[in-house]
This record gives structure tokens, C-alpha cells and sequence, in this order.
């Protein structure tokens, strides 16, 4: 067994169910705090000095007074790529967007090519020392899209170094399948085809190899229109996947409105996103999961999470870490914007990182709280209260990070 000792703060959303409106801030805040493990599960919580009994031979960590939260969870990534497209940065100090440079064969297209030319092994050594990286932040679960082989054979090579990620490494692995990410030279000009191509091709493979719990599409001028995605994530939901959205990222054509008709699971960037989307996604209960470090990289708005959380609609807070938006995948810096750009309180950006991301990658009965039953998955902070982790920036906050019992000391 394992005991975390002289907790000063435990801090933690409770449940299995996304939070929505003010209970997205009503955490349950524990001072004094023991949390006794066995089998890599949380077994029992105290608070206020009271004494757990526990066998002779149980580890004792001591935290020291400090705060303790749930392991955090990333909801978005696109973390399994070839490359890096650093050449973009001057394209864009002279003026470029982000669509003009896609729009050129370049930006997803390249990041393609990198993908296509890498192979399994060289793909999964490189995706091993990201996820390490991000254990050393804090992050015990994380969703991995797939989206940059963009055919039957390098979508599913990306989807396997995915699930062998899964069976390998100390974090639960999620897998979404994005082969609607981007248009292909093959099928250019031609959306459509791209699409049915998918549908009636790729589809089928991953849901028959059990390759994805997701599926996704950017939904973006010149990428996806309403129409197709629509399509798209009709097909897959009928083959289990249920739907996620790279949704008004850009441009406000429609996305949040079809993830609130559709019942996606979660929306993602929503940059853009108008009045209709946030009461389409309230009343289907999608949740929000909203990208700052992307606003940030891509000079764009931050997205209006203080309206979509008066309106009700569950927010989460991820990094969407990839090569061409979004290069850093250091999560606690998304709490920092979260905070200051997002104008959100410590507690909703806690909760936003934990239970609702779990939830918003399906996860929600496993992860994201510190409760009896759930994962052992716990950060120790090098702070002792939550505004003061939202508010520093730049440097590892984390001290010791627990995935299911076991401890690693971060560097
Ligand atoms: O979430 N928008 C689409 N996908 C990513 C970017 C991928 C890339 O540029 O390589 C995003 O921002
Ligand atoms: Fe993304």
C-alpha cells in the first residue's frame, strides 16, 4: 500500500460526470489530508489530522503541506507526428495565416509527408520521450489524434503507435481517429470523395481493429464543410465511435451548432464560436474542450469560456499539442491562460484539466477525481494553494507525480 501523508490542500471536482455551470467550481477542498492506496487505486481519504490505519509494511510519502490535486488530463493532442515546422514562424511574422499556409501544400500537408516517410518504431521512440515529458508535468491521461497519413495505411500506422503507447507507457492512452484533418493531394479539389473514401475504406478498418474510441474531423473553410462531417460522424457513431469537432477554430461555419444536432461528445477550440453554437452545445450537454495555447500561437481570440459557462455548457481545457499550432505540451500553461485569458476561477480551471477533460475523452468513471475507487492518480505541487498554480508560469510546478500507484519524482 501507499500513503500520501500531511496534505495541506487536497483539492478536487467529485463525480464520473462532466460539471457544468457553477457547480464547474464547486470542488471539494480537504485540509489536512491523507489518501491511502492499494493496487494502484485510491482506497481512502481523510481530512483534518484524522488517522488512517494501514499495514506496517505501507510507503508513506509525506507531502509536506502542500497541495495535492487529481493527475491532470490532456484531452487534445495531436501528439504523433513527423518533423517539426519551425520555417512556418518567419512565413507568418511576414504576414501569412495559418489557412493561407495550408492553402500552399504546406502546414498539415507537411507535417503529412514527415509522417508518411517515418516508421512505426521511429514514430513511437519520438511519441514515448513527448509523453515522458508530459508525465514530468503533471499529465496521467491523455487523447492522441491520429491525422497526418491521411490514407488506409498511415492512418492506421499512426492509430497503431497510438494503442502501442497505450500498452506501454505509465499514462491511459485515448485514441482518436482524424483522417478528416486535412484534403490529401490524392483527393485534391475534391472533399467529398475524401470523405466517402474514409467512410467506406478507413472507417471499417479502424473500428474492426479496434483502433479508436473516437472520431473527430476539422470542420474548417477549405478543410470540412457541415455537410461532410456530418456524414462522416454519422457513419462512425453507427460503428461505436462516438463524435468529437475541431469546431469554429477559425472560422464560425457551423461546427458547435452540429456537435449540440449530432450529440458529439465534446466540441474542441470553439475560437470563433457564436451564440447559436454555445446554446446548441448546452442543450446537448457537449463539452466545451478549449485550446488557449493555440489562441495564443496562432494570434486569434480566446474562446468565451465565461459565456459558455454561464450558459451551462461543461468546459475543458487542453493543449492541442502538434507541430503546426500549438508546439508545447506543457499543460499547466494552459491553466495559466485559463486563468488569466479565459477569466476563469483556480476551481473551474481545476476542473476543466481534470473531471472534464476525463469525461470529455470518456474517462470520467476511472480518472479525474481523487475519490475511492478511482485511479491513483495524484499531482504533488510544489505550491501549497490553487491560485497560486494557476497564476506562476513558465517553470514545473509539479513535484511528484503518482499514474496508478506509482511515484515519479519530476526533474
Ligand atoms: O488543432 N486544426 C487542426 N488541427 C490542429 C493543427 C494541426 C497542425 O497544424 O498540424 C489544431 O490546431
Ligand atoms: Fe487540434
Amino acid at each position: 500500500m501507499l500513503l500520501i501523508k500531511n496534505i495541506g490542500l487536497l483539492a478536487t471536482p467529485l463525480g464520473t460526470k462532466s460539471l457544468c455551470g457553477a457547480e464547474q467550481g464547486a470542488i471539494q477542498k480537504l485540509h489536512d489530508a491523507q489518501v491511502l492506496i492499494d493496487d494502484g487505486r485510491i482506497i481512502s481519504v481523510t481530512a483534518d489530522g484524522e488517522e488512517l490505519v494501514y499495514p506496517a509494511d505501507t510507503i508513506v510519502i509525506d507531502a509536506e503541506g502542500a497541495l495535492v490535486t487529481p493527475g491532470l488530463v490532456d484531452a487534445h493532442t495531436h501528439l504523433v507526428f513527423g518533423g517539426w515546422r519551425a520555417h512556418e514562424v518567419p512565413l507568418k511574422i511576414a504576414g501569412a495565416s495559418y489557412l493561407d499556409i495550408l492553402n500552399a501544400g504546406g502546414g498539415i500537408l507537411n507535417t503529412l509527408t514527415n509522417t508518411r516517410n517515418s516508421t512505426e518504431d521511429e514514430l513511437y521512440e519520438r511519441s514515448r520521450g513527448f509523453l515522458a515529458e508530459m508525465l514530468n508535468f503533471g499529465v496521467t491521461t491523455v487523447e492522441i489524434k491520429s491525422g497526418y497519413g491521411l490514407n488506409l495505411e498511415d492512418e492506421l500506422k499512426q492509430l497503431r503507435v497510438i494503442r502501442r503507447l497505450g500498452e506501454t507507457i505509465p499514462q491511459d492512452i485515448v485514441s482518436t481517429f482524424l483522417g478528416a484533418h486535412a484534403i490529401p493531394d490524392e483527393f485534391s479539389g475534391n472533399a467529398d470523395g475524401y470523405i466517402d473514401f474514409i467512410i467506406e475504406k478507413v472507417l471499417p478498418r479502424v473500428a474492426e481493429e479496434k483502433l479508436a474510441d473516437f472520431c473527430d474531423v476539422f470542420l474548417e473553410s477549405s478543410v470540412f464543410n457541415v455537410e461532410q462531417s456530418r456524414k462522416l460522424l454519422l457513419a462512425a457513431q453507427k460503428l461505436g465511435l462516438p463524435a468529437k469537432i475541431h469546431a469554429d477554430e477559425i472560422d464560425p461555419l457551423g461546427g458547435s451548432e452540429l456537435a449540440g444536432e449530432i450529440g458529439a461528445v465534446s466540441a474542441e477550440h470553439l475560437i470563433a464560436t457564436r451564440d447559436s453554437g454555445i446554446e446548441a452545445m448546452a442543450k446537448s450537454k457537449v463539452t466545451a474542450c478549449l485550446l488557449p495555447q493555440t489562441s495564443l500561437y496562432l494570434d486569434k481570440p480566446f474562446a468565451r469560456a465565461r459565456d459558455m459557462i454561464n450558459a451551462g455548457v461543461p468546459v475543458a481545457i487542453a493543449t492541442d499539442f502538434n507541430p503546426g499550432s500549438c508546439p508545447s505540451l506543457n499543460l499547466q500553461l494552459s491553466m495559466n491562460l485559463g486563468y488569466l485569458r479565459y477569466r476563469m476561477y483556480p476551481e473551474e480551471v481545476l476542473t476543466a484539466v481534470t473531471l472534464n477533460a476525463a469525461c470529455a475523452i470518456g474517462k470520467g468513471e476511472k480518472v479525474g477525481s481523487i475519490e475511492e475507487g478511482k485511479f491513483a492518480d495524484l499531482v504533488i505541487w510544489k505550491e501549497n494553494d490553487l491560485p497560486m498554480l494557476c497564476y506562476r508560469m513558465g517553470s514545473n510546478q509539479a513535484k511528484t507525480v503518482i499514474k496508478k500507484g506509482i511515484v515519479y519524482e519530476t526533474y
